[in-house]
């Protein structure tokens, strides 16, 4: 059996939720390597509806294991939020849900930070979700971070003091009384948290690297979750209008301690068409009546924060550049079905930059930003394709839509989801993901 990393190919809200809802039950093990509450999705389960930001969906498959990796940052408040809405419902946590001891601690101070931030950045900010993820993530790298690890070392009080004053500086320069705040920033304070959140967290606490890796040594398979998408990883998305970790596959290692060699494939998880949230280049981005078609048929608003999604056309250029830095070999291609009523759809296959034609996405924002989209043009197919289970029953033309994209961006598409329901999907013949899963998926 095979480790593989999903990992989304674009800005995130790919649906990679109903993906790896799809491949748990051929795996042991799923695990989250970056991120924190700031991602989510809606899981359907049986007639009820799930929503989770930090919690694999693995959870709603009685026998897997979850994990929550040392590169994540985990807010304990919301953790626990999901957990009792998880137990309230008679899903059972105990026993199969687990966090790194290496993994930072999101402190309720985070979000503060984050929100103060973005209002005194007025039309630079980022459009985080304001959970406090830059903030928390900034701790980690500048040292200051605390860890399940640390939750209750006799360090901490001197730690906080370190801390705290920077913190309430930075509050009072952004224009914010630090004292006015819900959340107390004192050292004593956050110091009583961490204490109360170590006994509450400690039956969820454990080495991950040590379980995973021998999950691995005795045959087992691992199911790696990359959240966001590769557009807003810290080091290759499109910086600073990103999120604060490595959301592509690379970051599965380092964000779990499993070594890169025990990965065996990443499939990437690619939607039929572009959206984003928050601020930052786009450059396949619609407006007017399509714009308004994909948002609402597309439902694309988002599930952490309710924003409505930016929508565009799909972007080859981006999808190549997801597949170079990821690894990508098979695709999970999603929501094909929200295209059906269009009449004619288009693809953006390279860039026109002052008069250039550019095939692969610059690292500069400003050139990013005068991009004319150069555009193929596919008739639609103007027929409903929710359900359809197999490739040929798709009309010729979404069947042409989908060789093309694979062809442009370079890797076999093993799956094509046409709804939101788990059984609304198509599984290549003889697919690499099929290989890797050891049979059928679904
Ligand atoms: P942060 O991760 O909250 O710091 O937000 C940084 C950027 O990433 C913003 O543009 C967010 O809208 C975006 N972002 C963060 N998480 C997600 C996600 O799960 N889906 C889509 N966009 C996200």
């Amino acid at each position: 059996m095979s480790n593989v990393v999903v990992v989304g190919m674009q800005w995130g809200d790919e649906g990679k939720g109903k993906v790896v809802d799809l491949l748990c039950p051929k795996f042991e093990a799923v695990a989250r390597y970056q991120g924190g509450n700031n991602a989510g999705h809606t899981v359907k389960f049986g007639d009820q509806h799930f929503s989770l930001h930090l919690i694999p969906s693995g959870i709603l498959h009685a026998d897997m294991q979850c994990y929550l990796g040392n590169g994540m940052v985990v807010n304990p408040d919301a953790f626990f939020e999901e957990t009792s809405n998880l137990e309230a419902r008679g899903v059972e946590v105990e026993g199969r849900l687990w966090v790194s001891d290496r993994a930072q601690v999101l402190l309720p101070m985070h979000p503060e930070i984050d929100l103060a931030r973005e209002a005194a950045a007025g039309n630079a900010k980022i459009g985080t979700t304001s959970r406090g993820i830059g903030p928390a993530y900034e701790h980690k790298v500048s040292r200051f971070g605390i860890r399940v690890a640390d939750l209750d070392s006799e360090a901490l009080m001197g730690r906080f003091e370190m801390l705290v004053p920077r913190v309430r500086a930075e509050l009072e320069g952004l224009g914010v009384d630090p004292d006015a705040l819900a959340t107390p920033i004192n050292a004593t304070a956050l110091t009583d948290y961490c204490r109360e959140v170590a006994v509450r967290l400690a039956p969820y606490k454990t080495d991950v690297s040590l379980a995973l890796n021998d999950l691995i040594g005795v045959g087992g398979s691992v199911l790696f979750e990359g959240a966001q998408g590769a557009l807003l990883d810290i080091d290759h998305g499109s910086y600073p209008y990103v999120t604060s970790s490595n959301s592509s596959s690379g970051g599965a290692a380092i964000g779990t301690g499993v070594p890169p060699t025990a990965m065996d494939g990443v499939l990437g998880v690619l939607k039929a068409y572009g959206t984003r949230v928050g601020e930052g280049p786009f450059p396949a981005e619609l407006d007017g009546t399509v714009l308004e078609y994909l948002r609402d048929r597309g439902r694309e608003f988002g599930t952490t924060t309710g924003r409505p999604r930016r929508c565009g056309w799909l972007d080859t250029v981006v999808a190549r550049y997801a597949r170079r830095i990821n690894g990508i070999r098979a695709i999970a291609l999603t929501k094909l079905d929200v295209l059906d009523d269009l009449e004619e759809i288009k693809v953006c296959v390279g860039y026109n930059i002052d008069g250039e034609r550019v095939d692969e996405l610059p690292a500069d924002l400003a050139k990013l930003g005068r991009v004319q989209p150069i555009y193929e043009t596919f008739p639609g197919w103007q027929e409903n394709t929710i359900g359809r289970l197999r490739f040929d029953d798709l009309p010729v033309n979404a069947q042409q839509y989908v060789r093309f994209i694979e062809e442009e961006v370079g890797a076999e598409i093993s799956l094509v989801s046409t709804g939101p329901k788990r059984e609304e999907t198509i599984m290549m013949d003889d697919s690499l993901l099929e290989s890797w899963t050891g049979g059928l998926v679904g």
